[in-house]
Parts: C-alpha cells; sequence; structure tokens
C-alpha cells in the first residue's frame, strides 16, 4: 500500500514522517526560539499575539486551551484575564518546547495554567470542553490541518471560539518580494547566526510559502463545520488571524 505524502517546507515526505521532522526543528531552535521571534519580526509578533487575544473575546470564567503553545506567549497574554472559575492550559506536542514556556511563564509570575504535552490532531479532552482555543504560528506545521480542526471543533463548547495566527500571504505584490526576499535570503542567514541552526529557519520560509492562502484556510474551517468564519490580515496579510466558532445546534 502507497505510504500518503505531505509536504515539510518544499520537500515531499511521507506523512508519518513529518511530526519527527517537525520535532528536529524546534528541538534545534528552542533555546533561541524568542529572541529570534524579537530579531525576525522586530518585536512586532508581540502585537500580532496581542490582536489576537483581543479578537479571543476571552471571559474571566473562560476555560481556555493554547495548542502549539510553544514558549508561552499566548498563556502569558490570556491566563491573567481568568478567575478562578476560569481555566487555562498550555499545550505543545514538544516537550522541550512546552518544558521551556511552561518554565518561563511560572518565573514571570504566571501559575495559573496547566501544561499538557499533546497533538493538536488528537486532542485528548472530552467533548465541549473549551470556550476558546488558539493556535498561534502552529498550524503550519501540523501535518493533516483538517483532522487538527476536527479535533478543535469536537473539543470547543458550543458557540466555543477557535482563533488561529498563522504567516499568510501578503496582499500587497511589492511587499510581498520584499517579504520573500526577506524570508528566503534574511531569515536562514539569521538563524545560522544566532543558533547555529540554518536549515531550520528555511523550513520557517518554505513552510509559510506552502501554507494555505487566506481565503483557503477560511474554505477549510467552514468544510470542517465552523461557523461565522472570518479573518483579518495583519501587517499586509504578513499574518492573518482566522476565526470561527462552533454552532450551537449540532
Ligand atoms: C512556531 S512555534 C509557535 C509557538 C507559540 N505558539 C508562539 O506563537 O510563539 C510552533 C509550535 O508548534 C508545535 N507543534 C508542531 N506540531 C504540532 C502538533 N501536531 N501538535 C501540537 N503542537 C505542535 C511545535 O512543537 C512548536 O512549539
Amino acid at each position: 500500500m502507497s505510504k500518503t505524502k505531505t509536504h515539510f517546507g518544499f520537500q515531499q515526505i511521507d506523512s508519518d514522517d513529518k511530526r519527527e521532522k517537525v520535532r528536529e526543528v524546534f528541538d534545534n531552535v528552542v533555546e533561541g526560539y524568542d529572541l529570534m521571534n524579537d530579531l525576525m519580526s522586530l518585536g512586532v509578533h508581540r502585537i500580532w499575539k496581542r490582536v489576537a487575544a483581543e479578537m479571543s473575546e476571552i471571559r474571566p470564567d473562560s476555560y481556555f486551551l493554547d495548542l502549539a503553545g510553544g514558549t508561552g506567549d499566548m498563556i502569558s497574554l490570556m491566563a491573567p484575564r481568568l478567575n478562578h472559575e476560569g481555566s487555562a492550559i498550555l499545550s505543545d506536542i514538544n516537550e522541550k518546547m512546552l518544558v521551556t514556556g511552561r518554565d518561563k511563564l511560572i518565573d514571570s509570575g504566571i501559575n495559573n495554567f496547566l501544561a499538557v504535552q499533546l497533538d493538536a490532531q488528537l486532542i485528548p479532552f472530552k467533548q465541549d470542553s473549551f470556550d476558546v482555543i488558539s493556535i498561534a504560528f502552529g498550524l503550519r506545521n501540523v501535518t493533516d490541518k483538517k483532522k487538527a480542526l476536527n479535533s478543535i471543533l469536537y473539543c470547543l463548547k458550543p458557540g466555543g471560539k477557535l482563533i488561529v495566527l498563522e504567516f499568510s500571504k501578503p496582499t500587497n505584490e511589492i511587499i510581498r518580494e520584499i517579504y520573500d526576499f526577506y524570508s528566503f535570503e534574511i531569515i536562514p542567514k539569521l538563524g545560522e547566526l544566532v543558533l547555529s541552526s540554518e536549515e531550520s529557519y528555511r523550513y520557517l520560509a518554505e513552510s509559510i510559502r506552502m501554507h494555505p492562502t487566506q481565503d483557503e484556510l477560511k474554505e477549510l474551517f467552514e468544510n470542517c463545520g465552523f461557523e461565522n468564519c472570518n479573518y483579518e490580515n495583519l501587517t499586509n496579510g504578513v499574518v492573518a488571524i482566522h476565526t470561527g466558532t462552533k454552532p450551537r445546534e449540532p
């Protein structure tokens, strides 16, 4: 039987191998991950994450799950908004990223959250568990996006909201060309300079190019059964925030 294929950056690989390859990428960069985010985006990723947090409409008593949460930036914005009736979970498939995120949050005085190692494609929580689920710069790395969206839909409460913050397609042709040059020529060199990891940051550039466009991702949300599907471009579409809710009626 032939194996299903997927992409890992520009390479075609067996789907079964992607998880391991993505794990290697994040194992390689974990120590300088936050520094590289600040350098690559000149700190603007912090603003993108703040906008995503605002769009979540989280309430003090919300049950919140952050998927592919890495070093914990989304939890640091969301957990302080919760009271004792709410709940926040930092999750990631990669143990090193998760532990780094957990420790960073605790060191910064945030401790009203749980840390759980999990795959966004098979979320091990009961049906209708969460009011808000977010995934920031994570969906691109997941082998089967549809499977992840179905799993998210299952775990959201009826009326619950999904927020996906992800690199996307710049809307202006000139900005797209500058951004391409920056992604393929500058970012991998920066990765080499800071973390001796040119390859990991080349994967970043390639995976951004392979990710669905704004409209394609919105359609995928709709096909999976989300309603009120929308997106907002930030920084001319360099990133987009997609939102969708779980229907109240089955
Ligand atoms: C670019 S980082 C984003 C981290 C964080 N959300 C942020 O915005 O800084 C992508 C994260 O996705 C995680 N990841 C990749 N595949 C995953 C999967 N199938 N399920 C859960 N997490 C995954 C990686 O381990 C990594 O920590």
